[in-house]
This record gives C-alpha cells, structure tokens and sequence, in this order.
C-alpha cells in the first residue's frame, strides 16, 4: 500500500521541504490537518511513520488533467474515478481539470456537468479550471458566477477551430479576468499558422502520425504566446502558457518576464523525456502515443525546458492528462488527423521529475516541491491550504525515499473533494 488517508499520525525522523527549506523534524497529523511540526513530538495514541532517510515534501498537484473529456466523437480513457486513483498511487494527492464549454453553451453549463462526472467519484481532492470557447456578453458575466463557484483560472485556446477564439475576444476575456483577479490560461498555438501547415501536410499527400509534428510548427507557438503577452501587457491579466514545448516560446516568456509581465509557464514530463526522434518509429500503437498539440519537439528544445525546470524560468510541471487507448487511436491509422491528442501521466509526473530530476540532473529537492507542488498552489489560489508543509494546511504528504529511484508514500488529506478556490 503506497497511499494512506492522513487522518492522525506522527512523521517520525524526516527531512521535511518546507518554506524556509530543509528541516529535520516530526510532522503531527489531527483530523486531516498539519498541527504541529517540531524537533521532537510526543503525543500518546497516535500512529508513528519514521521517515528515517527520507524526505517529507507536499503532496503533488497536477494542475492539467483531462479526465473523461470528449474529444474527436469519443472520450479521454480515464474517469475521474480512474484518473484520481493513478494520481494517489503515483504521489499526486490534488488535480485541476478542466471543464470545458460548449460553442451556444453557457459557462454554468460546462461546470455543473463537470462537477457531476467529478463529484462523488474522485479519490483525491479536485478543482477546476472553465475553458471558454465561446465569448458572449453574457459568458462574460458568468465569470463573476464562476469565481463565486470557486473557479478562478479560465483557459483559453488560440489552436483547434472548435474552440478558438480571436485575439480580441481572448483581450475582451483578459480585461474580465483581470477585474475579477483571476487568471488566464493558454493553449498557445496560432491556429491559422497550424491550418496553412496541415493544408500543406494534405497536398503532400502523407496522412501517416510522423506528419502529425509537420502539421504543428514552432512558430505557431511563439506567434500565440506573442500574442498572448501583448494582451497581458494591455489589460495587466496573468496569463499561464500551458504544455510549453519549445525553446523559442520559453524564450519569449523569458523576456516578458524580464520585462515585468506576469507569466507562467508549465510543461510536461513528455516534452523533458523525447525529442521529436520518436515521429521517426514506424510501429503506430507506439507512435501514435506521442499525438499530441503541440507535439514533442528537436532534442535542444527538450534540452532548453530542462535548463528552464533546473532555473526556475519554467515555473510547473504538470501533465496534460489525456490518455486514449490504442483501439481509440487506431481509426486514425490511415489518416493522422483523426487521432484523438493526449497521452497518460498524472500517475507518473512524480516519479519521473524525481528520478530524472533529483536523481540524475541535480534538481534540488527544494524546486522539486515548488515545481510539483508549492508553485501550482500558489498560482491557482490553492495555497496554503495545499502546497506546502506548514500548521494548519491539508496534510496531503508525499514521503520519498532519499538516494534510490522513487519508493514513496503518500499520506493524503482525504477521499476527494471539490476544492473550492480563492
Ligand atoms: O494534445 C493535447 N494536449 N491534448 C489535450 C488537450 C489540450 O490541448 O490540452
Ligand atoms: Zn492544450
Ligand atoms: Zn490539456
């Protein structure tokens, strides 16, 4: 058993990673909550976990999960139920899904239906983040009704013509989500560059998956998150590029925040584990794993987003969970545009930053906890109920084995719930 509700238990003799850094001390546990952390604590009937040679860092919180989402006339292959039971098990004791809404629909739709396929079934805690395709006088309004809902990041798309929207909408939502002071999220892939690609890969006539990286270019993704900086800057909104892939885009975040702009930047443990070598396989139910948007790019992009997790200038790793099975995949054989995109990860996450992280880069264990944990609270207002190794926040505790490949434990707060965020 590697995970265990954290209801009353004593953390014995562990390295503890909490904000004013490594800490040699015992961590009290009462009814789900951190209430005491000291040298030495002695309290009578409570269990006793030593942590000896171990290190004690928050929970996990993956902040990108599509869990059951619709996509391509089918559905991503896990339900929350399923998704949430890979985090637990892999070190991840919180996840942000997204609720997306339909072109006609209202927000309050999207969220109502998300919190039923969600609500009852997780096993660990959950929030939400609303995608907005459809911006309308009166989606606007429902962004007040949201934050009231507690969801306080709305993600927007510049790439999938179903659910783009225009520059203009995407500031119209910014200035909106900046008054409310919640963030922006974005998918930052120009979709009229990634039209007149594909338009290219067609007349090429090879529809097979190693067109797929051909059909979605770089500078498609520094174009949007140009763009997207520009519109930050105009209405002052914090704007969070999701699944950055290249070098170039981490580049331009760079320099916006050099300049004073207020962005985040996330990427995945598949754009840090390949290169775009694998389009090279020619085994589909292998290559087909690795359509996803953007897709993985040359081995000095991947080189770039490792410098930037080590720096501090990527500032989250999370997922894109979004796994289809092999039969879900196979109708696009033929034709790679009918492959649904995304691959599995939220049970992972954890263990790959921590073995090829810690263990063979030198990653700090310190940025280890801000990248999993502490910066995706404190970005999506999670923070300190979660994130973070202090009295009075969830007891959701990740306990790592120190020196060996990843042999962990997860303590976590409670069977899940809908997080309500500020
Ligand atoms: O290919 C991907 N990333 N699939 C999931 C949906 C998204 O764009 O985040
Ligand atoms: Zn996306
Ligand atoms: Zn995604």
């Amino acid at each position: 058993m590697r995970c265990k509700k954290s209801r009353n238990i004593i953390i014995r003799n562990g390295t503890l990673i909490t904000e004013s850094g490594k800490q040699e001390c015992d961590l009290l546990v009462e009814d789900g909550i951190i209430s005491d952390i000291s040298p030495e604590i002695i309290k009578k009937g409570v269990d006793v976990f030593d942590a000896i040679d171990c290190y004690v860092v928050p929970g996990g919180i993956d902040v990108h999960t599509h869990m059951e989402i619709p996509v391509m006339g089918t559905f991503s292959s896990d339900s929350f139920a399923e998704g949430t039971k890979k985090a637990i098990s892999g070190g991840t004791s919180t996840i942000i899904d997204f609720a997306n809404q339909e072109k006609g629909k209202s927000l309050s739709e999207a969220y109502k239906l998300w919190r039923k396929k969600a609500d009852n079934h997780v096993f660990c805690d959950y929030g939400l983040h609303l995608s907005i395709t459809d911006v309308t006088t009166e989606s606007l309004h429902e962004i007040d009704e949201m934050i009231a809902c507690g969801v306080t990041s709305f993600k927007t798309f510049s790439a999938y013509d179903r659910m783009r929207i225009s520059s203009d909408d995407l500031l119209r939502v910014m200035k909106k989500v900046k008054e409310v002071g919640g963030i922006v999220t974005h998918h930052a892939e120009n979709g009229d560059m990634l039209n007149e690609a594909l338009g290219r890969v067609v007349a090429s006539g090879d529809l097979s998956v190693k067109s797929h990286p051909l059909a979605h270019p770089v500078l498609a993704e520094v174009d949007a998150i140009k763009t997207v900086i520009r519109l930050s800057k105009e209405s002052g909104c914090p704007v969070y590029i999701v699944h950055l892939s290249s070098k170039e885009g981490l580049a331009e975040i760079i320099n916006a925040k050099k300049n004073g702009v207020k962005i985040f930047a996330e990427t995945c443990p598949q754009y840090l584990a390949y290169n775009d070598s694998v389009y090279l396989v020619h085994d589909f139910s292998n290559l087909s794993k690795f359509v996803m948007s953007p897709p993985l790019r040359d081995g000095k992009s991947q080189e770039a987003l490792w410098d930037g997790v080590l720096s501090g200038d990527v500032d989250v790793l999370a997922t894109d969970h979004c796994p289809f099975t092999i039969e879900q995949r196979r109708v696009g054989e033929k034709d790679f545009r009918l492959i649904p995109n995304g691959m599995d990860g939220v049970g992972t996450r954890m263990e790959y930053l921590y073995n090829e992280g810690v263990l063979k880069r030198g990653l700090s264990i310190e940025r280890y906890a801000e990248l999993t944990a502490t910066a995706p609270a404190r970005i999506f207002g999670l923070y300190p109920k979660k994130g973070v190794l202090k009295v009075g926040s969830d007891a959701d505790i990740l306990i790592i084995k120190k020196n060996i490949k990843f042999n962990h434990k997860l303590f976590y707060h409670e069977k899940g719930k809908y997080l309500h965020r500020l």
